[in-house]
């Protein structure tokens, strides 16, 4: 018989993955213990912003038309246990306050509240990014407080999806690890992810704690990639080189290659940097610090990438940002994304609005997000709107309208055609034949 799937936390991980699983054609169940998300989904909208859920969920969620009801959604454990053969744990583990461990409590909250339930045999199987050795931890929990004891088997498979593309990632995973501890749960894995398999996606086997910390590693060396071509760029503007050339010239190196190699302000979002943060601390906790102890100058480095940008911006408006006028484009950490968790647009127009400057942000889907958070900075309803009288406009999120902006027009709005730009994604050339000072770190100014 066809295996059921429940799908327990249903942020940018769990919505999507639920709504992928259905498009695999299994009956799926989402849970979350946040009635309004259920309420949003059980009507076929994806609580975030991301391109192509909604229509996913549209295609599945039961009672819509036309869709094939293959997708409901609970808040109720007990319903979870009841429909599911396989239970994916998809919480969110952000960073501690204060810390740089993270914060396992909803994790251990969905074992707690799901385990009880399992009299009959299952598999639950945890997504959420969780310090090395949680696995083995949760298994010996379940296994004690499952009526079907044993029977309640743990695996652990990571997800690697990047918001802006979560459903084509969960659709066609670049490789899909799982860490079991029984043929079994390798069999029922392997049947799950038939359709990618098929496709081609690489299926690799593991151990619970080499699974964890495939995830960890990744996101490590890719914060380390990053961080590596910003520190270049520091040097560049020391030297007087220009980064983006550089970047471009070492990404025809096949053992480089060009990708995470961009530039700018830095990365951000709910998961590279706590994720480098936790994984720090969890190698602490092992006696293995030393090991990690680069990753705190890869976040140094990082976190330096705002206050530069800010510094850059002081310069070019004259050595004070007392009562200057910065438009900001952009305030997710990422195009195509309305999350501004850690984002690097928004901490650098917070930190120029707190050094005295009237910062007027604009970002196409992430106004309401950085609102939330930062409702003391002015938000327009257009880029142009947000450089009405300006002195400085920066681009600090590269969405694609921004590079079709047209500089003629953006021009006569402000006071000072002055473009910053944070992603390195605009065309200097255009912009300084319509008579801008086009700035960048790590690159010539003409
Ligand atoms: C990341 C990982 O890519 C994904 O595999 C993991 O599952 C979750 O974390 P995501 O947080 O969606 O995904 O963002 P990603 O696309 O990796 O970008 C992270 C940040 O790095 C963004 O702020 C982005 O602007 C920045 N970045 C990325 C750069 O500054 N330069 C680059 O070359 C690439």
């Amino acid at each position: 018989m066809t295996p059921k799937i429940t799908v327990i936390g249903t942020g940018y991980l769990g919505a999507t993955h639920a709504a992928a699983m259905a498009e695999l054609g299994f009956e799926v169940l989402g849970l979350d213990v946040l009635p309004e998300k259920i309420e949003r989904l059980s009507q076929g909208h994806s609580p975030m912003y991301e391109p192509g859920l909604d229509d996913l969920l549209q295609r599945h969620v039961a009672g819509l038309p036309g869709s094939s009801g293959r997708l409901s959604f609970t808040t109720s454990y007990a319903d979870a246990a009841a429909f599911g053969d396989v239970h994916f744990i998809c919480v969110n583990t952000p960073q501690r306050p204060g810390e740089y461990a993270c914060d396992m409590s909803y994790v251990d909250a969905a074992v707690d509240s799901l385990a009880p339930h399992l009299t009959r045999p299952a598999l639950v199987v945890g997504k959420s990014t969780v310090p090395v050795g949680s696995a083995a931890r949760l298994a010996a929990r379940l296994a004690e407080l499952a009526p079907a004891g044993e029977d309640a088997e743990l695996a652990w498979n990571p997800e690697f999806l990047r918001e802006g593309f979560a459903v084509q990632d969960t659709l066609h995973p670049d490789r899909i690890v799982v860490g079991v501890t029984s043929e079994g749960a390798e069999t029922l894995l392997r049947e799950l992810y038939a359709t990618p398999i098929a496709e081609g996606s690489p299926f690799l086997t593991t151990d619970m704690p080499t699974a964890e910390l495939v995830k960890t590693a990744a996101n490590a060396f890719l914060s380390t990639k990053i961080s590596f071509i910003n520190a270049m760029a520091e040097v560049c503007e020391a030297a007087g080189g220009d980064v983006v050339r550089l970047a471009e010239a070492l990404g025809h190196d096949e053992r480089i290659g060009r990708k995470y190699l961009r530039p700018g302000i830095g990365f951000g979002g709910g998961c590279l940097p706590k994720d480098i943060r936790a994984f720090m601390a969890r190698a602490g906790e092992l006696g293995a610090a030393e090991a990690l102890s680069f990753l705190r100058e890869i976040d140094a480095i990082n976190m330096r990438r705002r206050v530069l940008m800010v510094e850059l911006t002081r310069e070019t408006v004259g050595g004070s940002l007392l009562g200057k006028r910065v438009a900001v484009l952009g305030a997710a950490f990422k195009p195509d994304s309305d999350d501004v968790r850690d984002s690097p647009a928004l901490n650098i127009a917070g930190q120029l609005h707190l050094q005295g400057a009237e910062v007027t942000v604009y970002d196409p889907k992430a106004m309401r997000n950085a609102q939330a958070v930062f409702p003391t900075l002015r938000y327009a309803a257009t880029a142009l709107d947000a450089a009405q009288g300006a002195h400085a406009v920066l681009h600090l999120t590269e969405w694609r309208e921004f590079r079709d902006l047209d500089p003629a027009a953006l021009g006569d709005a402000v006071t000072t055609r002055h473009i910053l730009d944070g992603r390195n994604t605009l065309d200097p050339a255009v912009w300084r034949k319509a008579d801008w000072t086009y700035r960048a770190l790590g690159r010539p100014t003409a």
